[in-house]
């Protein structure tokens, strides 16, 4: 799997060295190539952003830099590449686009800075014949001050599912969000000590009746779920 992150603060992405994602870099289970927008601007001043037609407030991302680099990571693809622009108007992230993401084999992020990237951007590259599409997410419902941190969330959530990545081949399967059947959410976990500062572990847990465990646990997951995203109950 290749992930190409195009940003005007290549610093910002930084962490993919580390923990999960870096190890899976070094490991040679991802290919993460983190390229300067500024790289790609067409004058002496490097300029990426510029006014908005129609006014208002802020700076929106010029075309012509986003054109040069991303025609340049084409160039070094070996096949057509999905298109990811972050922004906060875009389609929701979950789980669900991740797992398919997961599945691609090449995925260039578009991180924009200010107001935005002109639109054209998403448009071209949308009806480009030698890119696999264009898709526009959002992560939450929130207003960041860039994409860098939506790539960083993407890239990380994709990363681990890729075959190989988890240690455990159970625990992707059972996480919040990635159940076939039963509550969304996880419930709660513990280890020992079996008491820490008169809080005891639940008995059940120190039975060793799996069957009883894995109701109680369900208990819990749907208990949760319904107090804290009553949204998917
Ligand atoms: Cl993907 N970008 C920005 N700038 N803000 C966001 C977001 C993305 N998702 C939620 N808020």
């Amino acid at each position: 799997m290749r992930f190409d992150i195009v940003t005007i603060f290549p610093e910002y992405l930084a962490p993919l060295e580390l923990s999960l994602v870096g190890k899976a870099r070094s490991g040679g289970l991802v290919d993460i190539r983190v390229h300067d927008l500024r790289d790609s601007a067409t004058d002496r001043h490097r300029s990426v952003d510029d006014t908005p037609y129609g006014g208002g407030p802020g700076m929106v991302m010029m075309p012509e830099p986003w054109g040069v680099a991303l025609d340049g990571i084409r160039a070094t693809a070996q096949v057509d590449p999905w298109l990811v622009i972050p922004t906060p108007s875009g389609y929701r992230f979950d789980q669900r686009a991740a797992t398919t993401l997961a599945t691609c084999e090449h995925v260039v992020f578009a991180c924009g800075r200010y107001e935005g990237i002109d639109a054209r951007i998403a448009e071209h590259y949308a009806t480009r014949a030698d890119w696999a599409g264009v898709l526009e997410w959002s992560i939450g419902d929130y207003v960041l001050a860039g994409g860098e941190a939506a790539t960083l969330v993407m890239v990380e959530a994709i990363t681990r599912l890729i075959p190989g990545v988890l240690g455990n081949a159970q625990s992707a399967a059972d996480d919040s969000f990635s159940k076939a059947q039963g509550p969304p959410l996880e419930g709660p976990v513990f280890t020992k000590p079996p008491v820490w500062r008169d809080l005891a572990v639940p008995d059940v847990l120190l039975t060793g009746d799996h069957g009883r465990i894995d109701t109680w646990r369900t208990e819990q997951a749907r208990d949760r779920t319904g107090q804290r995203r009553p949204d998917l109950a």
